[in-house]
């Protein structure tokens, strides 16, 4: 399974947005996509979630092109994502909000649940399970009840991430989830994200915080005025000339980037240390 991504092109109007993007995004990694404001990144998670139509190029998951299918139809190609500003059913539960993601997915299975009351009960039970399952997972669970309208900001992001998964998707897109997230949030958010990776999921995560991406990522495409500026691992990304000249900006953003990398480099060596 591999998602990939040929030639891309959108335009807004006159406005090009991406232009020629080609690259590969594999399963078991965490992909991060980065650039500064207005770079095209939201507009490559829109484009795979079938938001926004393709104006040229493919995008094809495991041999099947999902560029020109309907919105549902690439949702039931296991594909989830989440969103910039967050999108949440205000005045249903937490619990509720990940519920309504539920949906049979064969006819026999509506019609049974119509003529068999016992089925309907068993099936809603094991749904009600699984998505407590997920709650715990994202510690929300004792939040079942409430209205996920007043859940405070930090743990809508997590209902948010956690309504993605009610699908077990093969592919979860994630467009900035640390943002407005404070440090210990990020933190947790981080740690989460590391345990979602699996060698069945592809995860793209589009985010700004570099703790989080340097820490997390496996591979970083960075993208610049809609084009892709340079793709590889964390330590090379921090390495490149053109990433730092091009996007880094400023020397105190480098420093920055550069600790990042320093901190994931010593917690890799821990690892690889305990694996040896
Ligand atoms: N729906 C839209 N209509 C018109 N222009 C858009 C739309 N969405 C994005 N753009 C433009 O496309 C460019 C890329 O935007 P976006 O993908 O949101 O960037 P990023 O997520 O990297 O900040 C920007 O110039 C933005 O103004
Ligand atoms: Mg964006």
């Amino acid at each position: 399974m591999t998602l990939v991504f040929e030639n891309l092109r959108k335009q807004y109007g006159h406005h090009v947005a991406i232009e020629g993007v080609s690259t590969q995004f594999q399963p078991g990694l965490i992909h991060g996509i980065i650039g500064p404001n207005g770079a095209g990144k939201s507009t490559l998670i829109n484009m795979t979630a079938g938001s926004y139509l393709v104006s040229g190029g493919k995008i094809i998951l495991d041999g099947r092109t999902l560029s020109g299918l309907k919105k549902y139809q690439i949702a039931n190609s296991g594909v989830a994502r989440t969103y910039q500003n967050i999108r949440l059913f205000d005045q249903m539960t937490v619990l509720e909000n990940l519920e309504v993601c539920f949906y049979p997915t064969q006819v026999g299975q509506v019609w049974r649940e119509i003529l068999w009351p016992p089925f309907a009960t068993k099936r809603r039970l094991k749904r009600r399970d699984a998505c407590m399952e997920l709650l715990s997972f994202f510690n929300l669970q004792h939040h079942a009840d409430h209205e996920a309208g007043s859940l405070p900001y930090g743990r809508q992001r997590m209902l948010e991430i956690a309504r993605a998964l009610v699908t077990n998707p093969r592919l979860l897109l994630l467009d900035e989830p640390a943002a407005g997230l404070n440090h210990h949030e990020t933190a947790e958010l981080t740690a989460k994200l590391a345990e979602l990776r699996s060698p069945d999921r592809i995860m793209i995560v589009v985010e700004h915080d570099m703790d989080l991406v340097m820490s997390v990522c496996d591979r970083i495409v960075v993208m610049h005025h809609g084009k892709l500026l340079f793709q590889g691992t964390p330590e090379e990304v921090q390495e490149s000339s053109d990433v730092q000249l091009a996007y880094l900006g400023t020397a105190n953003d480098i420093d920055d980037i550069k600790a990042a990398a320093e901190d994931r480099r010593i917690k890799l060596g821990i690892r690889a240390r305990r694996r040896s």
